[in-house]
């Protein structure tokens, strides 16, 4: 039986379990305050996504943020215990649609080279390969660039940006 997912805007109070997650996800953790500053920040989108079996703590969590009408992925995180349960793409697609909504074109989206996760979900989603960073990351690995069309215009390449 597929399990329920719900995402909702994340709220001050979640900032510390918001670190929890990011720091259970990523080597270099980002700390509540860190958090707690993206939920204020007024030109930024968090979610928080919980999986109906994992309880009413969050298990996962987006962070966007909005610059004229493009927004680029800041993170995205899903609890070790609770991937592969459709938590990254409902906070993907809820943050796509929040988006859209507020006319913004399009999503950037980058991730590690070798992420094997995350790039099926960004091309599952429709996410187009757009560039590339050499050497981005300390591991030496590049990072990819997707962007992810949100408007309803002629496919979008990217290259008005990058
Ligand atoms: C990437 C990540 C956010 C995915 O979270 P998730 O909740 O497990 O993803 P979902 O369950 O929504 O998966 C959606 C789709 O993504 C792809 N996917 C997810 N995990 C995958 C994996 N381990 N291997 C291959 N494809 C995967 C699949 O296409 C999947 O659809 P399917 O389950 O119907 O096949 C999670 O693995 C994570 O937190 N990783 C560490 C942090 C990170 O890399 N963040 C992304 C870059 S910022």
């Amino acid at each position: 039986m597929p399990v329920e997912i719900l995402v909702s805007q994340a709220a001050p109070f979640d900032a510390a379990l918001m670190a929890s997650i990011h720091a259970a996800c990523f080597a270099k953790a980002w700390d509540e305050a860190a958090m707690a500053t993206f939920i204020a920040g007024p030109g930024t989108l968090c979610l928080v996504g919980y999986a109906g079996d994992f309880g009413p703590v969050p298990a996962g969590i987006l962070i966007a943020r909005r610059a004229a009408d493009e927004a680029e992925l800041l993170t995205l995180a899903v609890a070790p215990a609770c991937r592969r349960l459709g938590l990254a793409r409902a906070l993907l697609i809820e943050a796509a649609e929040q988006l859209r909504t507020g006319d913004v074109k399009r999503l950037f989206l980058e991730v590690e080279e070798g992420n094997a996760a995350a790039l099926a979900l960004y091309r599952s989603l429709g996410a187009m390969p757009v560039g590339r960073r050499p050497a981005y990351y300390e591991s030496g690995a590049d990072a990819a660039i997707f962007s992810l069309a949100l408007s309803d215009s002629p496919p979008d390449d990217g290259a008005g940006r990058r």
